[in-house]
């Protein structure tokens, strides 16, 4: 690997921990104003020094992120459907590679959609992607989406897109966490990190999602909705950092939120 792409991946997974907290707003790219993320700039601002990088479309990085920041950018490329529209599987690639290096991203990330009509063009949208990343030295995270069907969500279905993102060339895996766990991240030769999924009915539920991941081999989180639709969006993701970099247990990050919150941060 070249010292481009080593040097972009550290900024995303910290060499000190071998993992990474990684925040998602790139929601807004399919599903609109998105609950507690009306306005970019206002979620994002308070949480941005929290987060090892920070994954978004090129539209809210532009708009809503000042250019003195030194949280890493990771960019989201695909897109082009809607919650309203046909098939959110239909994905293609949004933003070139030329523009992810000029707006000084440390990787790209897009979706495959395993199984559904489009498999083989997000597919393909990947391997295209890992191609240009490795002339680049561009690191390639693929979200193994999932879009309307979160049923979907077991180790057998996602031990298979994950497995695919890597033979495919992906540098790391975003998916989620589900039961037997192990056997997704342990049949992955690359990195994965979990997304949180739709907000869970308490603060302790995403910790103990966070902790879990992590026991069975996550490398972090990619988180978004479980931090930022919380009351208390900072005390969330220090208590996530705690977990992932602390190796805090889910009681700990726990006791930390709550106390965050009380002094009301
Ligand atoms: C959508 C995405 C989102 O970034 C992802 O779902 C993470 O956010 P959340 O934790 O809210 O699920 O990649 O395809």
């Amino acid at each position: 690997m070249d010292w481009g792409m080593k040097n972009r991946l550290a900024r995303v997974i910290k060499p000190k921990t071998g993992r990474g907290v990684m925040l998602a707003v790139d929601h807004g790219y399919f599903l609109g104003p998105t609950y507690r993320l009306e306005e970019p700039r206002r979620t994002i601002g308070p949480l941005l020094a929290y987060a090892d990088s920070i994954m978004l479309t090129r539209g809210v990085l532009r708009t809503s992120v000042d250019a003195d920041t030194d949280t890493p950018i990771v960019l989201r490329v695909s897109g082009g459907t809607s919650i309203v529209g046909r098939a959110l599987s239909d994905e293609g690639i949004t933003t070139p590679m030329k523009e992810a290096i000029r707006l000084n991203a440390a990787a790209v990330a897009l979706s495959i959609f395993v199984g559904t009509e489009h498999e083989h063009q997000t597919l393909l949208n990947l391997s295209q992607t890992v191609s240009e990343g490795e002339e680049y030295g561009m690191p390639v995270l693929a979200v193994t989406a999932v879009g309307k069907e979160l049923e979907k969500r077991d180790a057998r279905y996602l031990s298979l897109a994950c497995r695919i993102a890597a033979e495919l060339g992906a540098h790391i895996v975003k998916t989620y966490y589900c039961e037997g766990f192990e056997k997704v991240a342990g049949s992955c030769p690359v990195p994965v990190v979990v997304a949180g999924g739709p907000k869970l009915d308490t603060e302790m539920d995403a910790l103990q999602l966070t902790y879990n991941a992590v026991q069975a081999g996550a490398v972090g989180v990619d988180m978004g909705r479980n931090i930022w639709q919380s009351d208390f969006p900072v005390a969330m993701l220090r208590a996530i950092r705690l977990i992932v970099h602390e190796n805090g247990n889910a009681r700990q990050a726990h006791e930390l939120f709550l106390s965050l919150k009380q002094q009301g941060k």
